[in-house]
């Protein structure tokens, strides 16, 4: 029987560590709702990019972010192997999320302040929702300090970047590893160093390095985990 007092699991980690293949999983195991937060920033990126927006203006990104309406639907039998739906304004820009012009420019428009704000608002009104398993990068330390249980994935940048290439070459694209190690390294840099909600553990997180495990083996040890008598706050 699974703890009744964890409804929330926080779970953060740097990219492609596995933290959104295990956050689904976990879900999908517990019955409880998933919320990649990664998919809205990606979403602001997509947008700004689509309407010549540039990404340095500050300014007009948070506005964008302000006004756009994200909508994200559990996949519904749809055979291109999505987890999950996002709309943007109505359009269904699933795929368009996962492009390299988004990995390439998302970190810019995820370090803005006001973008982080409006994003952040909507994400804990999904939180209250409660029974939630939430993935990004900030999730443990700014937007659900509250939740009982917080996870910081991990894996080495070698194996996230043979990991995302593997991914990308799934899902049709050419894929090359030095490019990906390249952005995934980029990435967690300016992630890392940004002023407003750097990625970092929160101090109370469980810390997994999932460099030579299997999403499944995880989901199991974490399993465990809300399995095992209460003992303090966890
Ligand atoms: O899947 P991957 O780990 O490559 O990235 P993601 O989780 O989709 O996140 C894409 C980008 O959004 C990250 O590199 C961060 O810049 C930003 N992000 C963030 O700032 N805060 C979050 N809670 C989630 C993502």
């Amino acid at each position: 029987m699974v703890k009744k007092q964890i409804s929330l699991i926080a779970i953060d980690g740097p990219a492609a560590s596995g933290k959104s293949t295990v956050g689904r999983l976990l879900a999908e195991k517990l019955h409880f709702l998933y919320l990649d937060t990664g998919c809205m920033y990606r979403a602001i990126t997509w947008a700004a990019l689509q309407r010549g927006i540039d990404v340095a203006d500050e300014t007009a990104v948070t506005q964008l972010a302000r006004n756009i309406q994200i909508d994200i639907y559990p996949a519904r039998g749809e055979a291109d192997g999505r987890h999950y739906t996002v709309h943007v304004d109505g359009q269904d820009i699933t795929w368009g999320l996962r492009t390299p012009a988004v990995d390439a420019n998302v970190s810019q428009v995820s370090s803005y302040l006001g973008v982080r704000r409006e994003m952040v608002k909507r994400q804990r009104a999904f939180g209250q929702r409660g029974a939630v398993v939430m993935v990004g990068r900030d999730i443990g330390t700014v937007v659900m300090p509250e939740a009982p249980l917080k996870l910081y994935i991990t894996a080495s940048s070698a194996e996230r970047a043979r990991r995302r290439t593997h991914d990308r070459q799934a899902q049709g694209h050419t894929a090359d590893y030095g490019d990906i190690l390249a952005d995934v390294q980029r990435r967690d840099e300016i992630d890392s160093n940004r002023e407003h909600s750097p990625l970092r553990p929160a101090a109370d997180a469980i810390l997994i390095d999932s460099t030579d495990r299997s999403p499944v083996e995880i989901v199991d040890a974490i399993f465990q985990m809300l399995k095992e008598p209460v003992n303090g706050n966890r």
